[in-house]
């Protein structure tokens, strides 16, 4: 399960990228605006630093003004995914982007019959939103789950990006589903390395390792 980074925060990705647990990055507008960055210059800096796709999402709500908007944010770096939102115009702008080898990322999936037009008009990825859902008493992870069955049913190549992840158990779910990739804040990221045994056990090892009187260094 390849890991994205959901978040235009540089120091923070850097973070995790310096450790190896970076294959790509998401961005939205509201997380551009948390940044308090240009769209266009902190979406360079982030793919010079990462690899993988960093998906910069277009905000024209027509298909012929997402298609300029998306081509000048493909200009930034070769490693950009095109984020599109899940509606009919979006649906048209990922064909046009798909047609022309661009990776495109359709965002705001909601449902399985979203995700099947999404697969239909080319998308690289698919970001069913998982917390979003649960929000509103729905359970997220069923869609990600009847994603997969309907992608694996027909040879779908478009990638399953379980978005929207607020934690922990929602990660560990979605590489059970086998969702392709998770997109998640930092924060979730770091909180995986969590456990309350592993915090008493080493609890215990530093106080009978004090009353041993030994150094190792
Ligand atoms: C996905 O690409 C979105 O940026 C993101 O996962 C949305 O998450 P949220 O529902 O926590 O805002």
């Amino acid at each position: 399960m390849k890991f994205f980074v959901d978040t235009a925060d540089v120091a923070a990705i850097r973070e995790l990228n310096d450790l190896g647990m970076v294959d790509g990055v998401t961005t939205n507008p509201s997380l551009i605006l948390k940044s308090g960055r240009d769209i266009l210059e902190v979406t360079k800096e982030i793919c010079d630093m990462v690899s993988g796709p960093v998906s910069a999402e277009v905000v024209a709500t027509e298909a012929k003004e997402m298609i300029a908007e998306g081509l000048k944010l493909a200009k930034i770096a070769p490693n950009i995914a095109i984020k599109v939102p899940l509606t009919w115009a979006g649906l048209t702008a990922c064909k046009a982007f798909a047609s022309e080898g661009h990776m495109v990322n359709v965002t705001l999936c909601f449902s399985a019959a979203q995700a099947i037009l999404a697969a239909k008009a080319g998308a690289t990825f698919i970001s069913p939103f998982v917390g979003r859902l649960d929000d509103i008493d729905l359970d997220g992870l069923d869609l990600i789950e009847d994603i997969r069955t309907i992608y694996d049913n027909y040879d779908f190549r478009t990638q399953i990006l379980a978005a929207s992840i607020r934690n922990v158990g929602h990660i560990t779910s979605c590489a059970k589903i086998g969702a392709d990739v998770i997109t998640a804040p930092p924060a979730v990221i770091k909180a995986m390395a969590n456990h309350v045994l592993t915090d008493k056990g080493l609890d215990q090892f530093m106080k009978d390792w004090a009353k041993t009187g030994q150094k190792i260094l």
